[in-house]
């Protein structure tokens, strides 16, 4: 099919701050030098980190698709994060500026700074209780289920100093997906926080814990970070609050960071299925870090002096990547918000940008000065493979496209049979060489691995996306190939939504769709076959809707009344949202003019 729908292939435009521009065929030329010698493209990146040991090889390909990065070499991500800078002038340099939800005049009443050492020092405290009380070693896994809070990087950090695998459940989530994600990675100690703060809901967080832990009987203790300080359950023989531990923990301690092997996993990472349960994606060390200091560098032209926010939360992969791992790895100082933002046209990530978003962010967001891109990838690639580079090389924008691929990366649009597609026509987006940062695996199920990403198109990565190219190589990405639909950047399986719905008594069978949304990019819909006795009304299909939120994404909407029916995640209709956006685009542009 041939793509001639509105979007601007033509229209170009160069960002005041065009210290990097260089010629579109200039980029393409580099580009095609760093494909044809990959390897060791990503080996001289990689030397820029600090090993402990030196890889023996750069790439293990004996087992495709299961590749090994960089085998032999051994490194620690926590001691990449921090005693690498504590060493330095960076060790007083503030590492997370944190601002919680609540405000009074619209300023925020709850701040934190932590510096590196600040950071460094918790992190070494925590990893000790969690290895001599906790008993938690290599091979171990964690499960975090917390809200945006300075302990969510600092436990991410522990676990990772003392070798040990950890698995981010995202808050939203209900008990029944944390109890599934939690089994799949068995893990053995659950972190979570007392209560979480979102759009002004409280989401009891460990009461959600206590349900899931019912089913998840690897979950042998919970440790519960005292956050708004709200009453909870306990149970006196599993859970203990982190303050109550810390009372009895040594103010200064060291763990010496444990050397890891750059293909040992250092997250499990739950992605939506387009069938069967939530695959749980498997991401190494090595080749991980190497993708992140590039990006970090490439796409965001991180530098000291930079204040760096990622809006995301850390419960996505791009919180792991570009809140926790990247920007601490760079010593950057990085901004973190507990709370969700309420107009959604902040992203680069995660959807297509509309041509008319991205102008209107460009110009008023960043004055026309600043290069600004929508970056694509997935939370199986770890880190952004389609990017604007301005860190780096920058190539003139276009309003909605991706851009390029980065260095060292061979993405291609195909047709059915897996040949290079026409440009402008649409095709499937594949990357064709491996890569550092793919997943080592889908954990407990390697089969599956290969079946969903590698046999479509042998030899090649198929991320289940749509794309075009146009005449100047650019990519456009025009969303899921597959039964994925994303929700305001989340990735949901319709399977996850009809099984949840089919486990409803008045409910037979249950089939969701995607039906696309100017806000949202997408918004479920779900056609339901009710069952014999049972008649359609208005308040069953509010009930289940409300069934839906509680077996799926439960949490954020905590405490609410239920308005629109169609979205998910949050309880404002489209039409407020709708609204909320009008009139913040109205005040910036009120703004903009009484300054010009
Ligand atoms: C979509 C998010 C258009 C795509 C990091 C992909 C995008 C899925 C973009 C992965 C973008 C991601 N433009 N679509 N810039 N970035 N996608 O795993 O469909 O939550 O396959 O990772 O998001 O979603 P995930």
């Amino acid at each position: 099919m041939s793509v001639n729908w509105a979007l601007p292939f033509d229209e170009k435009i160069v960002p005041e701050n065009k210290r990097t521009l260089i010629p579109i065929e200039a980029y393409q030329k580099i580009h095609k030098s760093t494909v044809t010698n990959y390897r060791e493209f990503w080996a001289g990146v990689a030397s820029e980190l600090n090993w402990f040991k030196r890889w023996d090889r750069i790439l293990d390909d004996s087992n495709p698709p299961f590749y090994k990065w960089f085998p032999g070499g051994q490194l620690n991500a926590s001691y990449l994060c921090l005693d690498r800078h504590i060493h330095t002038w960076r060790k007083n340099k503030v590492a997370i500026i944190w601002e919680g939800e609540p405000t009074e005049n619209g300023a925020p009443t709850q701040i934190r700074k932590l510096t590196y050492q600040d950071v460094y020092r918790h992190v070494n405290r925590i990893a000790y209780v969690l290895r001599e009380k906790y008993g938690i070693r290599k091979g171990d896994t964690i499960g975090f289920y917390l809200p945006m809070i300075p302990e969510f990087p600092i436990f991410m950090l522990a676990a990772a100093r003392l070798g040990a695998c950890f698995t981010v459940i995202f808050s939203g989530f209900s008990a029944d997906s944390l109890a599934d994600r939690l089994v799949d990675a068995d893990a053995k100690l659950l972190v979570t926080a007392d209560v979480g703060r979102r759009r002004g809901n409280l989401v009891k967080l460990k009461e959600v814990a206590d349900r899931a832990s019912e089913k998840a009987t690897c979950v042998r203790k919970i440790i519960v970070v005292r956050h708004t300080g709200n009453e909870v359950p306990m149970d006196k023989d599993r859970d203990a609050f982190l303050d109550d531990i810390l009372r009895e923990t040594p103010e200064t301690v060291y763990v010496e960071p444990e050397p890891v092997k750059s293909e040992d996993p250092l997250y499990i990472l739950h992605t939506s299925g387009t069938t069967g349960r939530p695959k749980g994606q498997v991401h190494d060390t090595g080749g991980y870090l190497t993708l992140l200091h590039a990006t970090m560098r490439w796409v965001f032209d991180a530098r000291d002096d930079d204040v760096y926010w990622c809006t995301a939360d850390i419960g996505w992969v791009t919180g792991h990547s570009y809140i926790v791992f990247g920007p601490l790895m760079e010593g950057m100082t990085g901004l973190m918000y507990e709370g969700a933002l309420e107009y959604p046209v902040m992203h680069s990530v995660g959807e297509p940008i509309n041509p008319e978003a991205f102008r209107w962010m460009h110009r008023h967001v960043g004055r026309d000065q600043i290069p600004f891109g929508s970056t694509w990838w997935m939370t199986e690639t770890g880190g952004i493979l389609v990017s604007h580079t301005p860190g780096l090389y920058m190539v003139p924008m276009k309003p909605g496209t991706n851009g390029l691929a980065i260095l060292g990366i061979d993405a291609d649009v195909v047709d059915d049979d897996g040949k290079g597609q026409k440009s402008l026509e649409r095709g499937y987006l594949v990357i064709r060489n491996p890569w550092p940062g793919m997943p080592l695996t889908i954990h407990n199920d390697p089969d599956r691995y290969r079946e969903v990403y590698w046999i479509k198109f042998p030899g090649s990565f198929y991320p289940g996306d749509y794309a075009v190219r146009d005449d100047d190589g650019y990519f456009w990405i025009l969303g899921r190939a597959d039964e994925v639909i994303k929700v305001a950047g989340h990735r949901l399986g319709t399977y996850e939504l009809e099984s949840a719905l089919i486990q409803h008594h008045a409910v037979a069978e249950a089939a969701a769709v995607a039906v696309p949304d100017e806000l949202k990019g997408e918004v479920p819909v779900a056609f339901v076959i009710l069952r014999a006795g049972q008649a359609p009304s208005e308040q069953l299909n509010r009930e289940l809707n409300d069934w839906v939120r509680e077996k799926v994404v439960q949490a954020v909407v905590a405490g609410k009344p239920i308005g629109d029916v169609t979205t998910l995640e949050d309880e404002a209709s489209v039409d407020e949202v709708n609204r909320a956006f009008l009139d913040l685009k109205q005040e910036i542009e009120s703004r903009t003019a009484s300054r010009e």
